[in-house]
This record gives structure tokens, sequence and C-alpha cells, in this order.
């Protein structure tokens, strides 16, 4: 197994920044942009429930129509590739039985042998409320929201993570209600142009010491 060095992480983290201007004539090569697909699919999850769905929204008139919604930021429309990042509005008894079978297809053995783990993620889920189970889903969007723009930032990929979207709007254009899905963060991936002055900017963020506790 390669590792990368710390110098290397580092390095690549210092490099990423949140990406205010694409270069519009970029697009993120296939191979590259499989990886971090599939790095989205990798995104580990509470119980490995992986309560969510992505969007990768290609088509231009999409994009020009989501990005009134967007604050007018101009990444939705000139980056490479858009994902719009959505969480499952509820898990059901269904969605757990589905997964559990994914589970034993996949790792073999039966079904019944899980059931102590089915009773507690039930247990879990059933202890939560509609606007609980939304708020955890989302939560756990945010796993993948990280996931996707480290594993960008190592391919040297830029991002801009976007909260800056109306969900209510974004689910109404992408249909995600009748789906059991709900808008929680968006990402514009692609390559930063020369005139992002962001790019040269100094990171702020505070001292270690204020942010970190060593017991
Ligand atoms: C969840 C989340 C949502 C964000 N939403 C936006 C956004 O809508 N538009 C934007 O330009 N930047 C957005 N940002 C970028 C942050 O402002 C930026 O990450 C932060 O200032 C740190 O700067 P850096 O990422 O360049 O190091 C968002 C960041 C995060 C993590």
């Amino acid at each position: 197994m390669s590792q990368l060095s710390p110098d290397d992480l580092l390095k690549q983290l210092q490099w990423r920044y949140a990406t205010k201007q694409f270069d519009k004539t970029k697009t993120i090569p296939n191979d590259t942009w499989e990886a971090i697909e599939d790095s989205l699919v990798l995104t580990p999850s509470s119980f490995g429930l992986q309560p969510w769905h992505f969007f990768v929204i290609k088509n231009p008139e999409l994009r020009n129509e989501l990005l009134p919604h967007s604050w007018g930021q101009p990444q939705v429309t000139d980056c490479s590739h858009f994902v719009v990042l959505a969480g499952k509005t509820s898990m059901s008894e269904d969605e757990i039985d589905f997964f559990l079978e994914r589970t034993t297809k996949i790792r073999g053995g039966e079904i019944e042998a899980l059931n102590p783990y089915r009773d507690m993620m039930l247990g879990f889920t059933s202890q939560m409320d509609a606007a609980a189970q939304l708020q955890w889903a989302k939560l756990q969007t945010y796993i993948a929201l990280g996931q996707l723009m480290t594993s960008a930032a190592l391919l040297g990929v830029d991002a801009c993570p976007m909260e800056g979207i109306s969900a209510e709007e974004y689910d109404r254009i992408l249909g995600l209600p009748e789906k059991g899905l709900t808008t929680s963060v968006a990402c514009a991936l692609g390559y930063r142009s020369n005139d992002d002055k962001y790019a040269t900017a100094p990171k702020v963020r505070f001292e270690k010491s204020e942010l970190l506790t060593s017991l």
C-alpha cells in the first residue's frame, strides 16, 4: 500500500481553497472524474446506511436554471462538474432491509444472522422523528462532502463547497421530494481560473492551540 507523505498531504490541503472562479475551458478528464465519483461512493456513514444520493449535473440548461437559486454564484455554471448532495428524507424499515440484503450479498452468510444489527439500527432510527431523521441524513452528506473535497484536492482538482443555495428550489428543479430526497449541500469541481485572486489568499485558520487540545 503506497502512502502519501505528511508533507504531501499538507501541501495538497494548503493548495486547495474554495474556488470562486473556475476556468470554463477546462474539463476534468474521465479517469480522474471516475475516481472522484468512486470516492463519493466509498464515503463511510453511520451504520453504513448511506442515506444519500449524489447528482452530477452536467446539463448546462439545468445548471442555468439552478444559478439564480445559488445566490448567482458563477461556480454553478462555470465549473466542470457540479454535484448536488442530497439526503434521504426518512430511513424506513424497508431501506434498512435493503441494506442488510446487500450486506449479505456482498459478504455472504444468512441475513437472519444480522438480526441483532437490524434491531440496533431500527432502534436508532425509530427513536428519531421525521425532522431528526432528516437532520441525521444531512449530517451524513457532509461526510461525503468532506471526502469529495479532499479526494479532489489530492487529485489536483479544484472545488468549491456550496451551502449558498436554496434547497427548496433545488428540490423542486431536480424533482427530489418524489424520490424521498432533499438537497443538503452542493460542490462545484473543475480547475481554477488564473484570475481567481482567492487562489493566493493566505488561509485564515485559528491557531492549532485554539482548536485542538491534547489530553
Ligand atoms: C459547507 C460549506 C459551505 C460553503 N458554501 C460556500 C458557498 O456557497 N460559496 C462559496 O463561495 N464558498 C462557500 N464555502 C467556502 C468557505 O467559505 C471556505 O471553505 C472557508 O472560507 C475556508 O476557506 P478555504 O476553503 O478557501 O480554505 C463553503 C464551505 C463549506 C465547508
